[in-house]
């Protein structure tokens, strides 16, 4: 049995086409691992707060010096970070916003990138400490970048992931989702074709 730990980070609680293909890829898992536990995380009905000055000053404070604020502030990414290394399997819905990820997800990437408990620094450079984990990646689009200097996703996701150890990813794209009803129905019919390929 497997944990499979899923973030939704559409700004649309109802409707939205990330939250739609993470639903079509978990259907399929739950047929191929019906015992799995699946835990999800809505990043617009639960949201985090972008990192600001005083988390940062408390997660560089030692444990035993901070003060009753900072221990709430740590405890927060501490669980974020809890519930990720707990997880084997990492699921992700991304949106397209402004040719960039939501920052809603940058905002969990940043609560849960912790020197000393998800990577740490070397001699030989950072290393990653979340390693044997599996990750997709679902995008939607409104237009299509996939394979295009555009696309900052991939390369940046691919990037972090692999900081902190997650180093088998793979991206199931749906595009062209705003350029008409025959683009978005195409862009979900190839979005389907790829999670039906999936070894799962
Ligand atoms: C604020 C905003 C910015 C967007 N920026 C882009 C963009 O840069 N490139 C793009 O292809 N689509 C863009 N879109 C379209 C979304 O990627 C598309 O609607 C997608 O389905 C959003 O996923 P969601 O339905 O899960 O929220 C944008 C949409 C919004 C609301």
């Amino acid at each position: 049995m497997s944990n499979v730990l899923v973030i939704n980070s559409s700004l649309r609680r109802e409707g939205a086409n990330s939250t739609a293909l993470t639903e079509n890829f978990l259907a399929r898992w739950r047929q191929h691992h019906p015992d799995d536990q699946i835990q999800q995380r809505d990043m617009a009905s639960q949201p985090i707060p972008h990192l600001d000055e005083a988390m940062v000053g408390a997660f560089f404070t030692p444990e035993d010096q901070r003060s009753v604020e900072q221990q709430t502030l740590v405890a927060r990414s501490d669980a974020l970070v809890q519930e990720l290394k707990e997880s084997d399997v990492l699921v992700l819905g991304v949106p397209m916003y402004n040719f960039g990820i939501p920052s809603t997800l940058k905002a969990w990437i940043d609560h849960i990138a912790r020197a000393g408990l998800t990577f740490r620094y070397t001699e030989q450079g950072p290393e990653g400490l979340l390693k044997g984990k599996k990750a997709y990646v679902l995008a939607a689009r409104g237009g299509q970048y996939q394979g295009t200097a555009a696309d900052t996703q991939t390369a940046y996701l691919k990037d972090v992931l692999a900081f902190i150890g997650i180093t088998d990813v793979q991206f199931i794209y749906a595009e062209g989702l705003n350029m008409g009803d025959d683009q978005f129905a195409r862009g979900f019919s190839r979005a389907e074709q790829q999670l039906d390929a999936l070894a799962i």
